[in-house]
C-alpha cells in the first residue's frame, strides 16, 4: 500500500458552531476515510479550516455588534473543540486569516492573472443609497430566478443550490436597510470559465464513478456552459486584491477558500519542519487520491470552480472525487439557524459520547438522498445497535472471560465446524467492508459491520457458554476464545466509524498500543500572528486492518461498558429543546 491521500474538507464558515448537518454532511465521512486509510498504512494528509472571510463573516459581526476577527476567534476555537470532541483526526484545521494562506492565494491570483484566465472588467452591482455601501452577495436578498425560492441570496440559492449573481434576483431588497438597492458600476475582476469548459468536460467525463447528483450537476452545469464570475468584492474584509490600485478590493471568499486546500497542505508541510512534503499530495504524477468532502450546496465550487484554478495555476492534482452529501433533516424539518432548529455539536457534547453520533449519522448518512434525523432513532440505535448488540457482544464476553478464566483470554481446545464458520465469516469480510469504505460507502459498510455482529451474538447464544462452563470447561475455553477473536476482529471494523469505543475495546481485551495518534491543539506563531490549530500526530505502523491478533493466554483488563444505555426521556426532552431561542 502506502498511497498518499489527500482529503480536503468543505472549510465552515466561522460564522456559527457546528451543527448536525455540518457534520452529517462534511466532517465524519472524511474522517473514516482518514482512519481506514491510516489503518492500511496509507498516508493521510487531512485538512481544513475555519473559512474566515465574506459576507456570511461580516453580517454575523453586525448582527452580534462585535469585530469580525472577534466572531473569528469564537467560532474557531468552538471548531477545535468539537472536532477534538468527535475525534475528527485534522492532520491540520487551521484558518484563512494567516500569512501562509494570504500569500498563498496571492501567488494563486497573480498567476492566473499573467496566464490571461483572470480579467479585469467594468460590471454592475447593487449600491444601498442609505447605506452608502455596495452590497456584495449575502447582502442582498430576493427571489431565486430558477426555482422562486423567496429568500434566495446574492451568492446562491439555497432551495435549488444554483450559483446567482445578485443582479438576477427578483425583487431584490438590501439586508441592511430593507430599501431597493440601485444598480451602479464597479470595476472587478472576472475568472474566465468560460476557458474551462471544455478541459473540464473532458475532466469529468473519466469520473463515471462519481456520485450520480454529483456528477449530473456538474454535467448541466457544464453543457449550459460555463460563464466569467467575478472574484472580487467591494468590502474591507478578507485579502486584498494585489493588482495595484485595486488593494481596497478584496478577493471573493470562495476564491480564497476553495486554494486553503493547498494552502494548508503547505501550512502542514511547514509545520512539520519539512516545507516540500506537500507536494507528495499534489503532484500530478505521484501515485495516490485527493478528495473533497462538501455538502450538496458547495458542489459548484469544488466540481467546476476549484479544479479551473488548479488547471490554470497548472502541476497541481485535481481531485479524484468529491462525494458530497445530500441535506440533513432534523425530526421531518430543515435545518435552520435562525429559528435554532439545529442540534449543536457542543450542545450535543456537553450530555452524550461521540461516537452513538458519529453512529447515526453514518447508518442515516445522508449519501444518497435528504435524510432525517430523530431523537427516537438517536435513542434506538444507542440502546438497541451500540448497547444492546455491539456492546452486549463484547462486554458479557469479557465479563464471563475475566470471571471464569482469570482475567485471561481462555486457552482453545480443538474448534468445530461452527467455530470456523464465524471465524471465516468474520476474518473473511474485510476487503469487501474496506472496498465499500474505500469507495466512500460508509453507510453500507457500517450496516454490514453491524450485520457481522448480529451473526456472532447468534453464534454465541447458541453456544450458550454461561450453561456449558457448568459441563465443559474446555468447550467453553474455545467458544470465550472464538468470540473474543472475533469480537478483537470487529473492533477492527468498527474503528473507523467508532474510534472512541474501540480502542476502549482494544485496552480491556488487554493490547497496550493506542490505535491512533493523538490529536491537540496547538499555536502556531507566525512573523506577525498567531493562531490556533488542531494537529493529529499519526502513528503509520504498517497495515491494521487485519483480522485479530488475539493471543490465547493474554492478560485482559477490567471490561467496562463499552456505551451508555439511555434513558427513553431524552427523547422528549432533545425534542422540545428545538426550535427554542439558544441559551
Ligand atoms: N464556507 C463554506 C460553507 O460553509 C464552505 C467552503 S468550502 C471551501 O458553505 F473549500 F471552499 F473552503
Ligand atoms: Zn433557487
Amino acid at each position: 500500500m502506502n498511497e498518499k491521500v489527500l482529503i480536503g474538507v468543505a472549510w465552515p464558515y466561522a460564522n456559527s458552531p457546528f451543527h448536525l448537518g455540518h457534520l452529517a454532511g462534511a466532517y465524519i465521512p472524511p474522517d473514516i476515510l482518514a482512519r481506514y486509510h491510516r489503518m492500511r498504512g496509507d498516508q493521510v494528509l487531512m485538512v481544513s479550516g475555519s473559512d474566515t472571510h465574506g459576507t456570511p463573516v461580516t453580517l454575523a459581526a453586525e448582527q452580534q455588534g462585535v469585530s469580525p476577527s472577534a466572531i473569528v476567534g469564537k467560532y474557531h476555537q468552538s471548531f477545535i473543540d468539537s472536532l477534538l470532541g468527535l475525534g475528527i483526526s485534522f492532520d491540520l484545521f487551521t484558518h484563512t486569516d494567516t500569512e501562509n494562506h494570504w500569500r498563498v492565494t496571492t501567488d494563486v491570483f497573480g498567476r492566473l492573472l499573467a496566464n490571461g484566465y483572470i480579467y479585469k472588467d467594468t460590471m454592475q452591482a447593487f449600491y444601498d443609497v442609505q447605506a452608502k455601501r455596495f452590497l456584495a452577495d449575502r447582502y442582498v436578498e430576493g427571489i431565486c430566478p430558477f426555482c422562486g425560492f423567496s429568500g434566495a441570496r446574492g451568492d446562491q440559492c439555497d432551495a435549488c443550490g444554483k450559483p446567482l449573481d445578485a443582479l438576477q434576483l427578483i425583487e431584490p431588497h438590501s439586508k441592511l436597510t430593507g430599501s431597493v438597492p440601485e444598480i451602479r458600476d464597479t470595476e472587478h475582476f472576472f475568472l474566465d470559465l468560460a476557458q474551462f469548459n471544455e478541459p473540464l468536460k473532458q475532466w469529468v467525463s473519466g469520473k463515471t464513478y462519481w456520485r450520480p447528483s454529483v456528477l449530473n450537476f456538474t454535467l448541466n452545469m457544464l453543457n449550459e456552459g460555463l460563464h466569467a464570475r467575478a472574484i472580487s468584492r467591494d468590502i474591507d474584509w478578507g485579502i486584498p486584491v494585489p493588482v495595484a490600485g485595486y488593494e481596497h478590493k478584496r478577493i471573493y471568499v470562495w476564491f480564497d477558500a476553495v486554494i486553503g486546500y493547498l494552502s494548508a497542505s503547505i501550512e502542514w508541510a511547514a509545520l512539520q519542519g519539512e516545507p516540500d512534503a506537500w507536494r507528495l499530495w499534489w503532484d500530478p504524477k505521484s501515485a495516490g487520491r485527493s478528495y473533497n468532502f462538501i455538502g450538496k450546496d458547495n458542489i459548484f465550487f469544488h466540481t467546476l470552480i476549484w479544479p479551473a484554478i488548479l488547471m490554470g495555476y497548472g502541476g497541481l492534482k485535481l481531485p479524484y472525487d468529491v462525494p458530497a452529501n445530500e441535506f440533513l433533516t432534523l425530526e421531518g424539518k430543515k435545518l435552520s439557524s435562525s429559528r435554532n432548529w439545529a442540534v449543536w455539536a457542543p450542545d450535543y457534547l456537553s450530555r452524550y459520547d461521540p461516537d452513538p453520533l458519529r453512529y447515526c449519522l453514518t447508518v442515516g448518512a445522508p449519501e444518497t438522498s435528504d435524510m432525517d434525523f430523530t431523537w427516537q432513532s438517536f435513542f434506538d440505535h444507542n440502546n438497541n445497535e451500540l448497547v444492546g448488540t455491539w456492546g452486549n457482544l463484547a462486554n458479557r464476553m469479557l465479563t464471563f472471560c475475566y470471571r471464569n478464566f482469570e482475567q485471561h483470554v481462555p486457552i482453545p481446545g480443538e474448534l468445530e465446524p461452527a467455530d470456523n464458520e464465524i471465524i471465516n465469516l468474520v476474518e473473511g469480510s474485510f476487503d469487501e467492508i474496506g472496498m465499500e469504505i474505500d469507495q466512500c460507502h460508509f453507510r453500507s459498510a457500517l450496516v454490514k459491520v453491524m450485520a457481522l455482529t448480529r451473526e456472532v451474538n447468534r453464534y454465541l447464544d447458541a453456544a450458550a457458554p454461561w450453561k456449558e462452563i457448568k459441563v465443559n470447561r474446555e468447550r467453553t475455553a474455545t467458544v470465550c476464545y472464538v468470540t473474543l477473536r472475533v469480537v478483537d476482529s470487529l473492533k477492527t471494523l468498527f474503528l473507523p466509524f467508532l474510534p472512541f469505543s474501540s480502542q476502549a475495546l482494544h485496552r480491556m481485551l488487554g493490547y497496550e498500543d493506542d490505535l491512533f495518534g493523538i490529536q491537540q491543539v496547538s499555536e502556531f506563531a507566525e512573523s506577525t500572528r498567531s493562531h490556533l490549530g488542531l494537529t493529529y500526530q499519526g502513528n503509520q505502523n504498517g497495515d491494521r486492518w487485519v483480522p485479530s491478533t488475539l493471543k490465547p493466554g493474554q492478560a485482559l483488563r477490567e471490561p467496562k461498558p463499552l456505551f451508555r444505555k439511555l434513558d427513553a426521556e431524552i427523547v422528549a426532552q432533545e425534542i422540545s429543546r428545538l426550535g427554542k431561542p439558544a441559551d
